[in-house]
């Protein structure tokens, strides 16, 4: 995943390499999967595994949630989600939305939270497709990451446009 947030977004660099990723990654999905409420779905295309969704459950109170907006008790989170690149735009990752959707209500939860990175468009296009709407943005400053934003010398605005 490390390497997809790469080629979307190069200009958010410095980014970790594969190992510190697998090794952030293992340990929450450990944490995530020894949840009771958790669900992993794998998406098989014959005998080859080609996509899987992880969801978890979250009292709301837990989340950034409730000091804003009325939820229920519990939350999802879809804490990732992924097809494999030959076997993309085939509905699969639409399936297993849908799935992860299913068995998080058959559980009584109905509202759902996930993150997406701001240049991920495709995915962001599903999500929506599937009732998500942008609601809260993360920014980040890296003291790695050259600014782009100079400070000059005062030059009166022109006319809006
Ligand atoms: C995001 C992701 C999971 C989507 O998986 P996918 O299997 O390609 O999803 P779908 O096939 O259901 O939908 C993708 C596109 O194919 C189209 N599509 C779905 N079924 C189709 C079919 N039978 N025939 C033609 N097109 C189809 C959809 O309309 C959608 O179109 P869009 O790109 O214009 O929005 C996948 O791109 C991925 O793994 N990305 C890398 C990981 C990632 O970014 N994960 C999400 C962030 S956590």
């Amino acid at each position: 995943m490390d390497h997809h947030h790469q080629a979307l977004m190069p200009q958010l660099a410095p980014y970790v390499g594969d190992e510190d990723s697998w090794s952030v990654c293992r340990g929450l999905y450990e944490t995530l999967l020894a949840k009771p409420d958790s669900v992993l779905l794998l998406a098989y295309d014959g005998p080859d595994l080609v996509g899987y969704g992880l969801a978890h459950v979250m009292d709301t109170a837990d989340t950034w949630i409730p000091d804003t907006w009325k939820r229920g008790a519990r939350v999802g989170e879809i804490e990732s989600l992924a097809v494999r690149t030959a076997s993309r735009g085939r509905g699969i990752g639409t399936a297993l939305l849908d799935a992860l959707h299913a068995a998080l209500a058959a559980n009584g939860v109905h509202d759902v939270i996930l993150g997406v990175l701001a240049g991920n468009h495709a995915a962001q296009r599903l999500y929506e497709r599937h009732g998500y709407r942008p609601t809260w943005l993360h920014l980040s400053r890296s003291s790695g990451t050259p600014s782009q934003a100079r400070i000059g010398p005062g030059r009166r605005p022109g006319p809006a446009g």
